[in-house]
């Protein structure tokens, strides 16, 4: 779909011919503001954003004077507790891509015994020749039907779609299935609970038992390409302990869930973890993106061992902080908690009244990250937009709701209009 961003406003995104939709898709779940959001194009036009977009510096070797000053006052900011420390990347791959690095230097370092110990000649001969012990046999364990990215590492965890992997070479790493449950929840609680630890007990003999051994976990708070697949409190509360019984560390990839969507800044809030996740990666609603850390372990023992050119955009990050701001002055997650409880119930009501339309309805208290399965998926996505609606699709049948964070009661009720109009028009 081309679109018009000169036309396009708040939740309503604008074609070339003039129709205006009600965008729950929001560039794949990436705008948390709307378009041509006021506060942002202000903070777009202040002297410190021109500035850095036109003097974009090599943010590892140059860094502006006020850079700690950005980062307190924006990406720190909201950082997920416990984790007070931040690598800025590009992009939600980067990001994890960059995470898994930090965990194999980590894990490396602490066998070797310390950042103190210097590399052997042997390490750095070998690993020339992209041999052990200096390219290390380790891996990153993922789950099935995630989604971590398409750069070399991040795609070797993603497991959501073939036509993604399709001729590119992958490292031998480990899945473990993800628990696949079965809605509405209270039906199946027994079943369910026996999905979650049967998939804990995979984890962990993959973690024991794999042949390149893992150093690292990393998972989705709500697996969202992959068609949108929830796991409970207590799945991840799980998780948790048998990487920290194991010495593992536990990434949490918040790149789709993270800043506001889920009804708490970070999706893994909704957790109550007794230890926070060693390492946290964002992106999308932040527009900058990168992985918060608590660990100093975790920062890398010398220079240009994790460096790029630009290393995160100031510009972008100046923008994180814009929206933080407004996010915060605003009240919008806790708003989104709210509108994402309406709709939930609005669309609880739906499904009852057209059985088998809108099957496996999943979100409930999780703001509005919430989706459904629909028997002619595609042609859901594609009559919603006869009905004004754009709207996206995850995984196998799933339609996928991730409206912005000014998403309110009244548009739920115009998305909710459609979706009754195109359950009842399949024939027109
Ligand atoms: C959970 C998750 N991780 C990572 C990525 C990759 O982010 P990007 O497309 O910005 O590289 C995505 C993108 O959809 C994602 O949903």
């Amino acid at each position: 779909m081309l679109a018009d961003y000169t036309r396009s406003f708040g939740n309503y995104i604008a074609d070339p011919d003039g129709n205006k939709l009600l965008d729950v898709y929001a560039q794949i779940a990436s705008i948390p503001l709307g378009y041509n959001n006021p506060a942002l194009m202000k903070a777009a036009q202040s002297p410190e954003m021109v500035s850095a977009i036109i003097n974009r510096p090599a943010l590892g070797n140059f860094p502006s004077h006020d850079w700690a000053n950005i980062l307190e006052t924006g990406i720190l900011k909201v950082a997920p507790k416990g984790l007070s420390q931040v690598f800025t990347a590009m992009a939600g791959s980067d990001a994890n891509e960059t995470a898994y690095k930090a965990a194999f230097m980590w894990r490396r370092q602490r066998d070797r015994g310390g950042p103190a110990v210097e590399f052997t000649e042997d390490e750095m001969q070998s690993a020339m020749n992209n041999q052990a012990p200096g390219a290390s046999q380790l891996s990153i364990l993922s789950f099935k039907t995630a989604f971590h990215g398409r750069l070399f590492g991040s795609l070797s965890t993603t497991r959501s779609k073939p036509i993604h992997k399709l001729d590119i070479p992958a490292f031998d790493w480990p899945q473990a299935t993800f628990p696949q449950l079965k809605y509405p929840l209270e039906d199946y609680a027994e079943e369910n609970a026996k999905a979650e630890a049967d998939s804990l007990a995979e984890v962990e003999d993959l973690i024991k038992n794999y042949h390149v051994p893992p150093c690292a976990v990393v998972v989705e708070p709500i697996q969202s390409e992959g068609g949108d697949n929830h796991a409970s409190p207590e799945f991840f509360r799980g998780l948790r302990a048998i990487t920290k019984k194991h010495g593992v560390l536990l990434i949490v990839d918040e790149v789709q869930t993270g800043v506001g969507a889920t009804g708490r800044f970070w999706a893994h809030d909704h957790w109550g973890l007794p230890t926070p996740p060693d390492i946290v990666t964002f992106s999308k609603k932040a527009q900058t993106a990168g992985y918060y850390f608590g660990d100093p372990s975790l920062r890398p023992n010398r220079p240009y061992r994790q460096f790029n050119t630009w290393m995160g955009d100031p510009a972008r990050a100046l923008l994180f902080r814009a929206i933080i701001d407004e996010v915060q002055r605003l009240g919008l997650v806790e708003r989104t908690a709210e509108v994402g409880d309406y709709l939930y119930g609005r669309l609880e009501a739906l499904a009852a009244k057209y059985p088998g339309e809108f099957r496996n309805l999943r979100g409930k208290g999780m703001g509005t990250f919430i989706a459904f399965d629909s028997p002619r998926r595609d042609a859901f996505l594609a009559k919603a937009k006869r009905f004004g609606v754009n709207i996206g699709g995850s995984g196998q049948s799933a339609v996928r709701l991730r409206p912005m964070l000014i998403f309110e009661k009244q548009h739920a009720d115009i998305l909710l209009n459609a979706f009754e109009k195109i359950v009842t028009t399949w024939d027109q």
